[in-house]
């Protein structure tokens, strides 16, 4: 019996593929344990997008190539990381014994037949979509469930790694997504999360049906009662989808839609494809339709010229747009990327002060939105006892916030009607009222 642990860095693609190498693993006859120091095999899946993230991942292989030197240990590094650098990570340098990359995991298996010493690398693209069977995932949330629609990127933004790590785009085949809906809905989840580095560029290998397309189907299978989706482009970021959304009252009214910078001149050097004015404009036609919508995004402060004139502009479109959460970034510059050759020329100490401005001010938003959610009664998806707070219980509602409730007889997976009693920046309070 191999024993088998995943650590796992990165976004949700990198948490979905996780549940995926675990369902491998154990479909293979492995088992899962809950601490490295029991494992076998150490499977660590890797996330590029930052050079942050990088530098992380290399303190944790330190911390298992201690482990490795008191007992016999397979480590495995999957994932960007793996992709990018490959084999130039295997060796005693590391300690690692093998690399896959995104497109390889169906080799997971080879770790069980060989011996012990057998050191493999794979970062081969495949063209087509690679399926995993629904039944081949270890999910770990029982209430919500990942669903990959495509996979990739061919946008190439000046400054990201992506394309680089996960491959031009491949779409998942209609049928293939509305079955494994199907068969999460059947096994009891409450929410579906359809997953793609850029989910409106979906096309339907078969059929051409685009992702407004893919999103009505889906919100029509029986038994999902929310359904979400990200990570949206603002370039043709279709007004479809917001009819659909409108028209489905299962689909949350939530989008994350990355803004980057509020200034077209930076947009233009990171090869967005849009204008401040064009990412307004979005966003007003969203708000035109669906006025309640809570609004995320991704800011990168620090980007090589990023000039204060222009950083105000970032700071300005938060005021506008008033997003219900921000996540917020240094500038990094990644290897292959054209930003790589540009001179990062806003210091460090600077980047530091503006990504503090930019947090600064979204707390104050933060505090605002949610001071207006005091007494209003909220639907929310419980997912069990608050990891800070276990005498309450915690879910997120339907914007995707956290809510910390009183409670005398939810469970997870239950919907709870919440009374909004109090609010931080980061998340709101209540407690449960009768239905
Ligand atoms: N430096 C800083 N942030 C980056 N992101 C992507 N690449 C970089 C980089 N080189 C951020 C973007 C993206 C999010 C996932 O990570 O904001 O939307
Ligand atoms: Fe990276 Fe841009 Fe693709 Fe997003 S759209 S994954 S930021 S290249």
């Amino acid at each position: 019996m191999i024993k088998f642990f995943i650590h796992t860095f990165g976004c949700q693609m990198n948490e979905c593929d996780s549940e995926r190498v675990a369902g491998i693993l154990s479909g293979a006859g492995g088992v899962p344990v809950d601490r490295l120091e029991d494992a076998d095999v150490v499977v660590v899946n890797t996330c590029a997008v930052r050079e942050k993230s990088e530098e992380k991942l290399f303190s944790y292989l330190g911390r298992i190539a201690l482990l490795k030197r008191k007992k016999p240990l397979r480590l495995g590094v999957v994932g960007c990381v793996a992709q990018l650098r490959g084999v130039e990570l295997v060796g005693p340098r590391l300690g690692v014994d093998f690399v896959l990359g995104p497109d390889n995991y169906a080799e997971l298996p080879r770790l069980f037949g060989s011996p012990l010493q057998e050191r493999f690398v794979s970062t081969e693209w495949s063209t087509a979509w690679r399926e995993t069977p629904p039944g081949l995932i270890r999910r770990e949330s029982r209430t919500s469930a990942y669903v990959t629609v495509m996979e990739g990127c061919n946008n190439f933004c000046s400054y990201c790694v992506v394309p680089f790590a996960r491959g031009r785009e491949k779409y998942r085949p209609l049928p293939s997504v509305l079955a494994e809906v199907a068969d999460v809905a059947a096994r009891g989840y409450k929410e579906v999360q359809l997953l793609g580095q850029n989910v409106n560029s979906y096309k339907d290998p078969e059929t051409g049906a685009g992702f407004a397309d893919l999103l009505r189907r889906v919100s029509e299978v029986d038994g999902i009662a929310w359904l979400r989706f990200l990570t949206s482009h603002p370039r043709r970021f279709p007004a479809e989808i917001n009819r659909v959304m409108m028209e489905r009252t299962n689909i949350c009214r939530q989008v994350h839609l990355p803004l980057q910078s509020g200034s077209s001149a930076v947009l233009k050097k990171m090869r967005r494809g849009y204008s401040r004015e064009m990412y307004l404009d979005v966003v007003t036609g969203l708000r035109g339709l669906i006025p309640d919508i809570a609004l995320s995004t991704d800011i990168i402060v620090g980007f090589p010229g990023e000039t204060e004139r222009d950083f105000e502009q970032t700071l300005e479109a938060l005021r506008i747009v008033r997003f219900s959460n921000i996540f917020s970034f240094r500038y990094s510059p990644r290897p292959l990327t054209r930003a790589a050759d540009l001179v990062d020329d806003v210091p460090v100490a600077e980047k530091r002060r503006r990504l503090a401005a930019v947090q600064g001010l979204q707390k104050t938003i933060q505090l605002e939105l949610n001071a207006r959610a005091v007494g209003q009664c909220q639907r929310v998806l419980c997912q069990g006892p608050g990891k800070k707070t276990p005498e309450l219980m915690s879910g997120r509602n339907e914007a995707n916030q956290v809510v910390n409730f009183l409670s005398g007889r939810a469970s997870c997976g239950d919907f709870v009607t919440v009374r909004i009693t109090g609010f931080g920046p980061y998340s709101l309070r209540g407690e449960e009222i009768a239905p």
